[in-house]
């Protein structure tokens, strides 16, 4: 058969798609595998197992970032693709997952038609990238880039208390493999599109250019505890207020500025948290992003101006610590266009993108060309047990990661 006629079997994506689902399967069509929890471990033997079976050489590097390696006709920098398989704790099956998986496929393809690459094709999966558990978010591949040091990293802090150097060692994925394992000829990340453009406005494919910067930031509100029956109102130092004075605050912030700027109090506690207790205190976290750095520090720098003058009214102390923070990123031109063209060729409508969402992809631009590939979310939902994509959407991302990934390893 000619390489161009070559096609993934969809029949082995969705299996795969489907057993991994299983693993921390929430009961209602969703996964809940945190970093580098048991579920996690689970996840990444049976993926580690599948890289084995498939004949691929398994490394994994001291953040825990796992790279099967197949080998091409010359001893060249690989082609690598990859993404994660950790989830938020609500998520779907297909984040993240889609695009270590289609990388398997894609591997099950070629060994089956004999194919050999002139560069290495190596299949990665990136330590935390959702950052829930630990931040920040896409610290595996982070790490990788150099963007953290791994002291630091082994050293972070879970949001339960665990440290993450003990829980690698204790799930047995603190590895050895050298830090960065290769530096890629170029990196190519499929993933589900995660919001409502190719899904609303049609288009199969979409060739990402570029991903939005992000900033997290956690706030701890500290107020005064009273009597919820008997304060006078003008004698209130509530934390619980104050939380979600910044909630709203956030929300007027990112409607009056427009554009792409888009903000989340995503986590909210308030202590002692009872009815008729005011909070003394409030924990809450801010998520802001924008695709134009000028505008995402802009609107850092107004939400922390209606910090600084709600605690003076308020009488409360608001203290941030940053979580995350990542300026936006331009992919490469020309792996995009390769995407475009291998889309096209194989009939699919392809549309430029820009991503919402973070990818390790964006940390890889840091190392090498690095460009990604979406297919439609239905609905534009993810982070949610509801995320779904259609079965030939799948196979049909699988296909084009194929053939791009066969162009840019053939050279
Ligand atoms: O938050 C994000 O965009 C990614 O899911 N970590
Ligand atoms: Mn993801
Ligand atoms: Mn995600």
């Amino acid at each position: 058969m000619h390489t161009e006629q070559l096609r993934i079997d969809p029949a082995d994506l969705l299996q795969r798609l489907q057993v991994l689902g299983r693993v921390g399967d929430t009961g209602d069509g969703g996964c809940c595998r945190l970093a580098l929890t048991d579920a996690d471990r689970t996840g990444r033997d049976l993926v580690c197992r599948w890289m084995r079976e498939l004949g691929l050489r398994v490394q994994v590097d001291p953040v825990g970032n796992i790279f099967g390696w197949r080998d091409g006709l010359e001893d060249l920098p690989p082609v690598m693709t990859g993404s994660h398989i950790d989830t938020v704790a609500t998520g779907g099956r297909y984040d993240g997952n889609y695009g270590v998986l289609a990388g398997l496929t894609v591997v099950q393809a070629l060994n089956k038609a004999g194919i050999s690459t002139r560069h290495p094709l190596v299949v990665a999966v990136f330590t935390n990238e959702e950052g829930v558990r630990f931040q920040p978010d896409m610290l595996g591949s982070l790490v990788y880039v150099g963007g953290l040091s791994l002291a630091e990293a082994h050293a972070t802090r879970a949001i339960d208390g665990a440290v993450l150097a003990d829980e690698l060692q204790r799930i047995g994925y603190l590895g050895t493999a050298p830090l960065p394992l290769a530096r890629p000829k170029a990196f190519v990340e499929l993933h589900i599109e995660q919001g409502p453009v190719l899904d609303a406005e049609g288009g199969l494919i979409g060739v990402v250019h570029d991903l939005q910067g992000i900033s997290w930031q956690a706030l701890s509100i500290t107020g005064q505890s009273n009597h919820a029956g008997t304060t006078p109102m003008r004698l209130r130092h509530d934390a619980g207020h104050c939380a979600a004075a910044i909630a709203c605050f956030v929300r007027r912030l990112a409607d009056e500025m427009g554009g792409s700027q888009v903000a989340t109090v995503g986590t909210l506690t308030l202590h002692p948290n009872l009815i008729n207790v005011i909070a003394r205190r409030a924990e809450l976290t801010v998520d802001l992003r924008n695709t134009d750095e000028a505008l995402l520090q802009q609107a850092e720098q107004r939400l922390a101006a209606f910090i600084a003058e709600l605690a003076a009214a308020e009488g409360v102390r608001i203290g941030s610590r940053p979580l995350a923070r990542f300026t936006p990123v331009q992919f490469d031109a020309g792996v995009a266009e390769r995407i475009a063209g291998q889309a096209r060729r194989l009939g699919y409508d392809a549309r430029a993108m820009t991503s919402g969402a973070g990818h390790d992809a964006q940390m890889m631009a840091r190392l090498c060309p690095t460009a990604m590939i979406f297919v439609p979310s239905v609905n534009g939902i993810s982070h949610n047990p509801a995320e779904h994509t259609a079965p030939e959407h799948l196979a049909a991302g699988a296909n084009v990661l194929l053939h791009t990934l066969l162009e840019l390893a053939a050279r």
